[in-house]
């Protein structure tokens, strides 16, 4: 793991996302787990989690999301929100939504839980239950932001968009809102792992994405005072590519279920780095002078065009991952810029024949022991 320790120009880490399982009752094919998943047997235990969550409080880590998967599976949950309002970290529930219960939910609030972030797919109980392929899933989501909201907690309602339910956008817009969500994430897919698979199926055509920008305007000034809504647009219409993790190990660091410390949730599809395990390793030594913590950090790693252009501290090249798997190789200019020697990887895959069929996400052989 040794490189040299730059840690004097290293900012500390804003949030910390921990992926605490893979197991999901859900099997959306824009998951962004990993294609091989992390099993039940190679999850961290307890006392290695409080331990991280102590060393991410220590590093000046300010928020922690538990993650997944879907966190509600881990039966430590409560334990471990309890050890993070105990170090002082802000706690964020990213969920499902449909193992929670009102007991449940209290116990979560009681161990000092701050927000709930609950992830909705559609507006109706048919295009919600077939993305998930769980039989109701929309009825037990809409009953779990009603305990959230009679719990008095925080929530954000993450509305995820594609192709085939974007005509429901201001329905699902409308559903949300009504359930008492003081923020929205309508947030397009981001075709990496699962959603990469599923590009074809789910990419929207142009003239879709004009109309959600169009809702999205519309929506943000009727609810105005009353919820927030951000937007997370798709990259592949775009001319420049999103600050993906707001650059390379600079705000960042996600936990996976089995302990390795990465910059993004994708990051160990870059075979050639090693990441570094919080078994192993001192969190606040892999934020500040791993090698794979390093390897894009800043700016000094770029190639042109990125190497003299002006937005290079704005978008920080874009994404290392999206440009591992759309070139083999995560050091050129992601694709998504226009200036990109590669972007017409991303034009040939706009104009590619839309599919119908979905991989859904699923333990696979290639599953990890
Ligand atoms: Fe961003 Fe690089 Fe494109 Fe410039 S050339 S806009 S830095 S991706
Ligand atoms: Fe890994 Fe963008 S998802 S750098």
């Amino acid at each position: 793991m040794s490189a040299p320790d730059r840690s004097a120009a290293v900012e500390p880490p804003l949030a910390l996302l921990a992926e605490l399982t893979h197991r999901c009752p859900l099997q959306c094919p824009y998951c962004s787990n990993p294609r091989a998943l992390v099993g039940h047997g190679a999850e961290l235990d307890t006392a290695t989690w409080s331990r991280v969550l102590s060393e991410a409080a220590q590093l000046g880590v300010l928020q922690v999301h538990f993650s997944g998967g879907e966190p509600t599976a881990r039966r430590d949950l409560v334990d471990l929100v309890r050890h993070a309002a105990r170090v002082g970290l802000y706690s964020n529930l990213i969920t499902s939504g449909v193992q929670l219960d009102g007991a449940r939910l209290a116990t979560l609030a009681a161990a000092g839980l701050d927000h709930v972030q609950l992830s909705f797919q559609d507006a109706d109980d048919a295009g919600g239950d077939a993305i998930a392929a769980y039989a109701g899933a929309q009825a037990k989501k809409r009953a779990a932001a009603a305990l959230v909201v009679a719990q008095g907690l925080a929530l954000t309602a993450n509305l995820v968009v594609h192709r085939r339910n974007l005509a429901r956008l201001p329905a699902m817009i409308e559903m949300a809102a009504g359930l008492g969500a003081g923020r929205l994430e309508v947030a397009h897919v981001q075709y990496y792992g699962w959603a990469l698979a599923n590009r074809a199926a789910l990419l929207p055509t142009a003239a879709q994405l004009v109309e959600a920008d169009a809702v999205v305007a519309a929506a943000r000034e009727r609810l105005k005072g009353r919820v927030v809504i951000d937007y997370v647009p798709p990259d592949y219409h775009a001319r420049q590519p999103k600050p993906c993790m707001s650059g390379w190990g600079r705000r960042f660091i996600n936990i996976t279920p089995s302990g390795k410390a990465l910059p993004c949730h994708a990051a160990e599809t870059i075979a050639d780095l090693d990441f570094p395990s919080v078994t192993d390793h001192a969190l606040a030594a892999i934020w500040r002078s791993s090698a794979a913590f390093q390897r894009f950090r800043g700016t000094a790693w770029m190639p042109e065009p990125c190497r003299s252009c002006d937005q290079r501290e704005v978008d920080w090249g874009g994404c290392r991952c999206q440009a591992l798997a759309l070139t083999g190789d995560a050091a050129r200019t992601d694709p998504v810029c226009a200036l990109a020697p590669d972007h017409a990887l991303i034009d040939d895959a706009l104009a590619a024949p839309a599919r119908d069929a979905l991989v859904f996400r699923r333990f696979e052989k290639t599953t990890l022991p």
